[in-house]
């Protein structure tokens, strides 16, 4: 069945001038929140996505392929004013050194089941992310409470396979003035980046650079503290920042830059300097300030939260952490003042970034070289690092000297909608990833492929359809003639399917038709159609009586509108325990999480998710009062089979030992406990379920509702 959501897209390869001498074309839209981007060395562009899905980008014919979701806490739709894990997700990738050999990549971010943040490395198989092949490299413990924030996460390679990772300093900027969030009154931890930025014992807040081995990793030598440093870690090679966005290497002296987030206070008080972002630069290991420090070493003084007194002043030469949270040494290396720095008004120093909104970023350092296709800047632009703003949508050229200091800077590009990456391709052109209009939910992410002007001008296509015949309207600038491909992709193949302006499709299966159109001058215009629906449609839920809090047994009453048939709906309440808080949703215990990822249940199953197989939780539900339930389920493991859940087939799960197979059902079978649900209404009643024995006072309920093809909802409510 073919499926036209969206009739038919326009040309989507505009060229945009950008400024003199540039030109960019987008390459990839419809993109949902991007977070970074690793080129891999035959020209393919690898994107990670904030809710979890890892797409390949094909720059030459537009395609754009989803590789697998990577499952991780993250702010949804769901719950878009939950203070939970606000910036949580999948945030950083890079592709291995070998990736053309091994399909090896590095992926970092926040674990669904667990209060921590994960590096771990994957594995691709036949085009596709292979969940079982992770890896785990590090985990970092984090904090979701409460708008705690920062969590970084951009990933680079630099020379001789050393993996650099920025991590935030994973606290909440909002109960301090907007100056250093030094809080170490009791239970404002989360308050407090003594805790991790400026603990040299703790791996938040950091710029940690490690070598990735078959087995872990090795700590190469030079970094901020020698292995076996009491009271440090030996991953540190940048402590003291605050939210380290955007990494970037010089290729040839192997310096690091990154842009670092600041804070908001508006102006200089006696509690601390006007808030200032940051573009850094490290020639070798070093403690960049935060919280102690901000912009060129401007100190804060250690202000007592509790008594309102100001205490002692920071010195750069020596800053001291006196916080009962630090675990790290007290008195820390010198402090560094940073490369660029800007506040929120006009900047003294740097008057051409401007005024406004901040979000500083670090891009490529550009180096003139003729053996190479494209040449961005001029040759006596010979050593130029490029950097960018997310908040204010442009892009400097900041001219460096030999001994990489800074000489000048100029405005490079305006008028982008939230860069969020920018890697140079090994041709000398650049791809700039573009986050989308606001702050979460984007689908109009898009990648911009960067080259000079030539002063040739794409061909504008665009596409019409009647009767499963599909036409293209080309309009070249220069009136060239063009010529047209069409492709086709379907989940990760993209397949060259035909040529000329006509080409009809009957019945397709694919996701996506493209119809690419090339002048004479190998300038490219793209159009695409979605063939089949890929717009959700957002369920609301509503709880009669706005109800502040709900108990044991008591009887809900909900409406759900926005299902396109209540027959599909499940209504479902559970009770989170004042400890659990929500770390992910209904989890198996650990040896059963591990299971299922060593016996590959895990590419076709999730807990709460249906991916191929039915969720876990679903399966569960269903068999909740099911006496036979057991024998049924460790039968069907071992025959496999189909027809329960739909016309997939499961194969015979011969790789578990009848103990596992008891083991792993029982687990699945133990996720409906606590749990209640209706089907199949739009509007009614649901109980909740009575106390068990180990009832303590606290917690909350959580009530959803969810159907296939929709955007699930969900609420949650204190306990009594
Ligand atoms: C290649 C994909 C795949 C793999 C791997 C896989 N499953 Fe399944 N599983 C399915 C599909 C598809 C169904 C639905 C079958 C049906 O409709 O009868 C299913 C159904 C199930 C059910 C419900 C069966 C029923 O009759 O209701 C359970 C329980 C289950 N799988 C557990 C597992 C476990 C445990 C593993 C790993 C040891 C595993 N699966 C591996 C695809 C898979």
């Amino acid at each position: 069945m073919l499926r036209h959501s969206l009739l038919l897209s326009a040309a989507l390869l505009w060229p945009t001038f950008l400024t003199a001498g540039l030109q960019s074309t987008f390459v990839a839209s419809d993109l949902r929140d991007p977070m970074e981007i690793s080129l891999a060395p035959n020209g393919d562009v690898y994107v990670v996505e904030r809710e979890g899905r890892l797409l390949r980008v094909i720059p030459a014919t537009g395609a754009v392929m989803e590789l697998g979701t990577l499952p991780v806490t993250a702010l949804r739709a769901a719950e878009k004013d939950s203070v939970w894990a606000r910036e949580d997700g999948l945030l950083g990738i890079a592709l291995d050194p070998q990736f053309d050999r091994n399909q090896r990549l590095y992926l970092y971010y926040s674990a669904p089941d667990k209060l921590l943040n994960r590096l771990s490395r994957f594995t691709l198989r036949e085009g596709k992310l292979d969940l079982t092949s992770e890896k785990m490299l590090l985990e970092i413990p984090t904090d979701r409470r409460d708008k705690v924030c920062h969590q970084a996460g951009s990933l680079s390679f630099g020379k001789d396979g050393l993996l650099f990772l920025s991590t935030g300093d994973n606290t909440n900027p909002f109960l301090s003035a907007g100056v250093a969030p030094i809080d170490d009154s009791d239970k404002m931890d989360h308050a407090n980046a003594m805790r991790s930025a400026g603990n040299t014992n703790d791996l938040r807040g950091k710029v940690l650079r490690i070598r990735p081995t078959e087995n872990g990793y090795d700590i190469p030598k030079g970094n901020l503290f020698p292995p076996g440093t009491a009271k440090t870690r030996p991953e540190i090679y940048v402590m003291g920042c605050r939210n380290p966005f955007r990494l970037s290497i010089d290729p040839k002296t192997q310096t690091i830059y990154w842009g670092e987030v600041g804070p908001d206070a508006r102006a200089d008080s006696p509690r601390g300097p006007a808030g200032h972002d940051e573009v850094n630069q490290a020639k070798s290991a070093g403690n960049h300030g935060w919280p102690f420090l901000v912009a060129n070493n401007k100190p804060y003084p250690i202000y007592d939260f509790a008594a309102k007194t100001i205490g002692a002043m920071t010195d750069p030469k020596a800053p001291r952490n006196p916080s009962k949270m630090n675990t790290g040494l007290e008195v820390l290396p010198p402090a560094r003042a940073a490369f660029i720095w800007y506040p929120y008004g006009n900047s003294e120093e740097f008057p051409l970034m401007g005024s406004g909104s901040r979000n500083a970023m670090a891009g490529p350092v550009f180096y003139h070289d003729v053996s190479r296709k494209y040449n961005l800047l001029e040759k006596d632009e010979d050593r130029t690092l490029i950097t960018y703003d997310w908040a204010r949508g442009k892009a400097w050229k900041v001219k460096l000297d030999d001994q990489e200091n800074f000489v000048h800077m100029k405005i490079l590009l305006e008028g982008l909608q939230h860069p969020m990456d920018m890697e140079m391709a090994a041709d000398g052109s650049i791809f700039l990833l573009e986050y989308g209009a606001g702050w979460y939910f984007n689908k109009n992410g898009r990648l911009r492929h960067i080259t000079p002007d030539d002063s040739n001008k794409a061909p504008q296509i665009t596409i019409t359809n009647a009767a499963n015949v599909y036409q293209v309207t080309t309009k070249d600038p220069e009136n060239e003639a063009c010529q047209i491909d069409w492709y086709l992709t379907t989940g990760t193949e993209d397949r060259k399917i035909g040529s000329g302006e006509k080409f009809e499709l009957k019945d397709s299966k694919a996701d996506q038709l493209r119809a690419v159109a090339t002048d004479t001058k190998g300038n490219r215009g793209i159009a695409r159609v979605l063939l089949q629906a890929s717009q959700l449609s957002e369920l609301k839920l509503t709880i009669a009586g706005k109800p502040k809090q709900l108990g044991y047994g008591e009887t809900v009453t909900f409406a759900v509108e926005g299902a396109s048939t209540a027959k599909d709906l499940v209504i479902r309440a559970r009770y989170i325990p004042p400890t659990g808080h929500d770390a992910g949703g209904p989890t198996l215990p650990d040896d059963m999480t591990n299971l299922i990822k060593v016996k590959q249940c895990i590419a076709c199953h999730q807990v709460e998710a249906d991916s191929a197989g039915p969720s876990y939780l679903n399966v569960a539900m269903r068999y909740r009062d099911d006496k036979n339930a057991t024998t049924h389920l460790q039968q069907k493991l071992k025959t496999g089979g189909a027809g329960v859940w739909g016309e997939l087939p499961m194969p015979p799960q011969s790789a578990i030992t009848e103990t596992e197979s008891q083991q792993i059902i029982k687990a699945i079978l133990g996720l409906a406990e606590g749990m209640t649900e209706v089907r199949g209404t739009e509007k009614g009643q649901v109980v909740l379920p009575p106390a068990p024995s180990s009832a303590a006072p606290g917690g909350a309920w959580e009530i959803t509702a969810q159907a296939p093809n929709h955007i699930f909802a969900k609420t949650r409510i204190n306990a009594k």
